[in-house]
């Protein structure tokens, strides 16, 4: 079985702030990029490595064997589309998002099982806030059912040609989708939930850091 991994990184941190966008920060002595592309390379199934990063950055940084840098595009689905150019044979496609340094070997080998079998598979937390769909006024308009919802985090693992298919469609089509899974959704295909980690936090504020420190610790210790 032969694995590519796409870790779009081509975003600005807009919400994170500051100068140095928030996945290039420093967690525990080394930017949040790197505990991300070093854990994928510990799977020997993960042939190839594409990191879609901003067109600036390339001068900047070096490929290797395994891991390739390229150009992301304006959005997330820009920069996925523009590293799945780079993927050449592989039977599956994983994306994951740069800026969730904390993800588990555990749940990436969870997400490939499920994609293998059933064609796309991601992992998903409970919410435990009440969720209002909400007025442009800022009042409140409903309360969804919470039971039915959940979060969605990455890496989310795909079979290749389901991966080309429905970001083909979606550029056709002229939908921007926030991840991958919700497209395969849209467009008909399986996609099989599996327990994700509260602990997989997507860096989004300068908040997160502190936390994602924390867990680290922890780790470290245990
Ligand atoms: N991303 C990307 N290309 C873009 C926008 C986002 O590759 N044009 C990447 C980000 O670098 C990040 C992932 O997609 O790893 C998830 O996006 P998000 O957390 O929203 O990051 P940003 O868009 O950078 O942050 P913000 O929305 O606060 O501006
Ligand atoms: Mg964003």
């Amino acid at each position: 079985m032969t694995i590519a991994v796409i870790i779009p990184a081509a975003g600005t941190g807009s919400r994170f702030g500051g100068s140095l966008p928030k996945q290039f920060q420093p967690l525990a002595g080394k930017p949040l990029i790197q505990h991300v592309i070093e854990r994928f390379l510990i799977d020997e199934n993960v042939a190839r490595v594409i990191v879609p990063v901003a067109q600036i950055l390339l001068a900047s940084v070096k490929n290797s064997e395994r891991v390739v840098f390229v150009a992301g595009g304006e959005t997330r689905q820009q920069s996925v589309i523009r590293g799945l150019a780079e993927v050449d044979d592989a039977e599956l496609i994983a994306v994951h998002d740069a800026a969730r340094p904390l993800f588990s070997e555990a749940t990436f080998h969870s997400v490939v099982a499920a994609a293998r079998e059933l064609g796309a598979a991601l992992p998903v937390i409970p919410i435990a806030d009440t969720v209002h769909r909400m007025n442009s006024d800022a009042t409140v308009a409903e309360t969804l059912d919470r039971s039915m919802l959940a979060a969605a985090q990455t890496p989310q693992c795909f079979r290749a040609d389901i991966l080309r298919d429905i970001l083909e469609r979606a550029q056709r089509e002229g939908i921007e989708g926030t991840d991958e899974a919700g497209l395969a959704a849209r467009f008909g295909y399986t996609v099989k939930a599996i327990p994700g980690d509260p602990r997989n936090l997507k860096i989004t504020v300068p908040e997160d850091l502190v936390i994602a420190e924390s867990y680290l610790e922890q780790w470290s210790r245990a």
